[in-house]
């Protein structure tokens, strides 16, 4: 091979290390999803994959492991949550992604007008969504929400990359002094 070709390669071709080094290197904002379980139970986890999908219709979409219990309350009450936390909420990005059996129990929370679980000290976004569409691919389903609310307050975004989590800092648009203070 001369390096021109393109390579076709046999499953599978990227190891699941590699996968999530790769995305590592993808940073994000960090949200948690939540939902209600058919006995009206809220659930909850954190997630990256928050994708804007399209303006008309107003659409973002999420991808969950089947299984989980929030991908199963999604698909039980046909609506979700998405909210964005702000960069004070480390702690609960941590708890919903961690082993805690109780994470609502370990956060202020209320209802939102339609009765979905909104992190009301944690995010300084929230959004919610009707389920429109729903793709299985592999071990996860890419859930389509069109947006029927959206809440925002002033703050800035938690984020997440290099298995790290991290604050906005625009430093493209900072000063020259804040610009030197980086690079010191
Ligand atoms: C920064 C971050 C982003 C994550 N994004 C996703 C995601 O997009 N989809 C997903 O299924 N799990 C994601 N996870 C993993 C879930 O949060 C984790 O597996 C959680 O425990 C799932 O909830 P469960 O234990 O109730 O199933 C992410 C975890 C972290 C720390």
């Amino acid at each position: 091979m001369n390096g021109n070709e393109l390579r076709v390669f046999e499953e599978p071709a990227v190891s699941v290390a590699e996968h999530r080094a790769l995305m590592s290197r993808f940073p994000t904002g960090v949200a948690v999803i939540t939902a209600l379980d058919a006995a009206g139970v809220p659930q909850g986890m954190t997630c990256s994959s928050v994708t804007s999908v399209t303006l008309h219709p107003p659409t973002i979409l999420v991808c969950l492991r089947i299984g989980s219990a929030t991908q199963l309350a999604v698909r039980q009450c046909g609506a979700f949550a998405v909210n964005l936390l702000h960069a004070e909420a480390r702690v609960t990005a941590e708890l919903f992604s961690g082993p805690a059996p109780d994470r609502f129990g370990a956060v202020r929370w209320i209802r939102s007008e339609s009765g979905l679980p909104w992190l009301a000290d944690d995010a300084f976004a929230m959004a919610e969504c009707q389920v429109s569409r729903v793709i299985r691919h592999g071990d996860h389903e890419v859930i389509f929400g069109r947006l029927v609310d959206v809440v925002m307050r002033p703050g800035t975004p938690l984020l997440h990359g290099m298995r790290s989590y991290s604050v906005w800092r625009p430093s493209f648009l900072a000063g020259a002094a804040d610009v030197e203070e980086m690079s010191a």
